[in-house]
């Protein structure tokens, strides 16, 4: 379970630890607030130059008291004057850490930010706090709640702020608890049950294709993706509209995702180092599921619909091949040269469903789609890939904000003569083993119709935290959920 946070007028005297937030290294404006011997302890605390503060954002440090105060335990943590929402959430992030390393359960805040500041650094601490227990069989593994009391004199306005970003980060919560599930519990069936139950009564409209409806309507390239499993593909249509005024003919905005529920990587399959954290492989259609739960919960005015193709890539006798040539939904045909490189081809059809069906103004895919991205970008930036400058920047610009930090990588016709194929319409994969990330992306752009503005996210080396980060720890990161809920929100 996560963090329990609690907005209070005041902070009651059964608490022992109150943190104490340091904004710019000023303690004297404490001086009305905590009494002169305590006063006296923070300052020797934040001077000491042998101490562990040092004075630099989230930094740390904590003294006891004996004196006749409320509080026994003082944690100080510096905070830079200007700080914006994401500095604060990562603030609140430290705290949440340093609180379970030191072992305390319940902790007050001092009230000496602004309600919206406050209610970012909760946030940054629930965001923190997040554990996948589910299959722990130790109930002391499973209870570690920590319990953060925050005195805020504007109580009621932090604490609706809170509310409308909790609401986000439960969103992002749902993304890290299926990718954090193991293939044998999420697949698509499975999957498809958990979007319902998660989207339930928030007033959007769920649709779930089968695997017999997808071959009855031609999707080629999504089902033979599925082929090698027992557990048969399915398509997920999610629809929101909350709009204020509804304007006849206006379009909405499509979110795509892969949601491939396992990779083994089919035929070509993949050794067994790589084939680990291969559930993960739906983390895109996470993020735009948790998106969508995000902009209901909050009844953003909008029209968005979302279609993510699930799917698990596994070996059989009736299993796809290399070699073989699929019809994919649009009617273009596909030679498979790499069963591996299937996320293209679930993205593929879910792409022309999307479009054919609601002929939308801007679509955006997130994808784990390529270990080249990782390979260009590492893994604590995901590649944004668009035909439209301005998309392309939204994006790039979006994680000063939310954390989910892109970079523009190419997607041009250079590449694109890559994936012709002499027998079909175009091969899945580049002819080059170099640029993998962009013929990944060509092949994508080759499903868009009417020129629509498009932009492909690869989030292979984003979706899974290999270390812990200030509002991530170690594992599913949910990556995604905030960058798209902040850009949808803002899309104009
Ligand atoms: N799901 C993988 C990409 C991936 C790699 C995601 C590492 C997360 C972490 C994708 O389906 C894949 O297998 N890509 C291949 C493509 C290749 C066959 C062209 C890759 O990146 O190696
Ligand atoms: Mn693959
Ligand atoms: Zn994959």
């Amino acid at each position: 379970m996560p963090a329990i946070i609690q907005f209070t007028k005041s902070c009651s005297k059964t608490i022992d630890t109150i943190v104490v937030p340091i904004v710019d290294g000023k303690v004297t404006a404490l001086k009305d607030v905590v009494s002169a011997p305590v006063l006296k302890k923070m300052k020797s605390c934040i001077t000491d130059k042998n101490g562990c503060f040092d004075g630099k954002h989230g930094s740390c440090v904590q003294f006891s008291s004996n004196d006749k105060d409320k509080f026994t335990t003082y944690i100080l943590v510096a905070v830079d004057k200007g700080s914006k929402a994401l500095d604060l959430e990562k603030i609140g992030g430290k705290i949440c850490v340093y609180l379970s390393a030191n072992k305390i359960k319940t902790a007050a805040v001092l009230d000496v930010l602004k309600a919206e500041d406050v209610a970012a650094l909760a946030n940054g601490f629930y965001l923190r706090s997040y554990k996948f227990m589910k299959y722990k069989t130790d109930d002391k593994a499973k209870v570690q709640d920590i319990t953060l009391k925050i005195a805020c004199d504007k109580k009621a306005n932090a604490d609706r702020e809170f509310t409308k970003m909790k609401s986000i980060s439960d969103a992002v919560f749902f993304a890290r608890d299926v990718v954090s599930e193991p293939p044998n519990a999420l697949y698509p069936e499975s999957y498809a049950k958990e979007i319902k139950k998660t989207l339930r009564g928030l007033g959007v409209k769920i649709t779930v294709l089968d695997d017999k409806k997808l071959d009855k309507m031609g999707a080629g390239a999504l089902t033979a993706v599925g082929k090698g499993s027992d557990r048969k593909p399915r398509l997920v249509i999610v629809e929101y509209d909350g709009r204020s005024k509804k304007v006849k003919g206006e379009k909405p905005i499509a979110l795509v995702g892969k949601g491939v529920t396992y990779d083994t990587g089919g035929y070509s399959l993949k050794p067994g180092g790589s084939m680990e954290k291969m559930k993960m492989d739906m983390g895109g259609s996470a993020a735009m599921i948790g998106t969508m739960k995000a902009l209901a919960a909050n009844k953003v005015d909008t029209y968005v619909v979302a279609v993510v193709a699930l799917a698990e890539n596994m070996i059989a006798g009736n299993a796809y091949r290399v070699d073989d040539v699929l019809t994919s939904l649009s009617g273009k045909t596909i030679e498979v040269i790499n069963t591996d490189a299937e996320g293209r081809l679930c993205l593929a059809d879910a792409l022309t469903y999307v479009q054919d069906k609601y002929d939308p103004s801007v679509v955006v895919d997130a994808a784990t789609l390529t270990g080249a991205c990782m390979g260009a970008l590492g893994t604590d930036m995901a590649g944004v890939f668009s035909n439209d400058k301005k998309l392309e920047t939204s994006f790039w610009k979006n994680g000063d904000v939310t954390g989910d930090h892109f970079w523009p990588l190419p997607v041009n016709d250079d590449f694109d003569k890559q994936i012709e194929s002499p027998i079909a319409d175009m091969r899945n994969l580049g002819t080059s083993r170099l640029g993998g990330a962009s013929t990944a992306a060509v092949f994508l752009r080759r499903f868009i119709t009417n020129d629509r503005p498009w932009a492909h996210l690869d989030i292979a080396g984003t979706a899974w935290a290999e270390k812990d980060y200030d509002l991530i720890p170690k594992g599913a990161s949910g990556f995604g959920v905030r960058a798209l809920y902040h850009w949808v929100s803002n899309y104009k």
